[in-house]
């Protein structure tokens, strides 16, 4: 069984007390959740979150799996997030995926060997700053395929530092 870190206990605990009822803080804590589970939910991570909050598994679930920014399998070190929704599709946000998917060899769905995933996503809500990418939490904006390549390199070399 998946063990909540008392820090996010301590979250959930804090979230539930705001809303009139225990449902309405599943998102907030799934979020804090996949965050304690390196970036992915599992049905281990749902279990255990239901018999914290008390509230059965499948009301987890049903918004679990209604949400797209709720992982459903590992996201390695560095989840890439490349949106492509209309005002990044425009300014070459699709080009920017594909770019990176071959130049870091990532297969949808999968993580590299180097702990690279990546997403096609929807607006994340940047589209002033076209076309963006969110790594694990971090937004990268203005992007070419040239930046955004270096980033992801970098990022590579840090953990290999680390
Ligand atoms: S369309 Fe990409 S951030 Fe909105």
């Amino acid at each position: 069984m998946f063990t909540i870190s008392e820090k996010t206990k301590a979250f959930i605990t804090k979230e539930v007390s705001r809303y009139e009822t225990k449902r309405s803080a599943i998102i907030p804590c799934l979020f804090e959740l996949q965050k304690d589970n390196q970036g992915w939910i599992n049905n281990d991570c749902i279990e255990s979150l239901s018999q914290f909050m008390n509230i059965p598994s499948k009301d987890i679930n049903e918004v679990f799996h209604f949400y797209t920014m709720f992982n459903k399998q590992s996201v390695g070190n560095f989840h890439i997030q490349v949106c492509c929704n209309i005002s990044c599709h425009m300014n070459g946000g699709l080009d920017l995926f594909q770019v990176l998917s071959d130049k870091f060899n990532i297969k949808p769905q999968q993580v590299s060997k180097e702990g690279l995933a990546i997403s096609k996503v929807e607006c994340l809500g940047s589209c002033g700053t076209a076309p963006m990418m969110q790594v694990n939490e971090k937004y990268y904006e203005n992007l070419t395929k040239e930046k955004a390549i270096q980033l992801v390199n970098d990022l590579v070399a840090s953990k290999k530092q680390n």
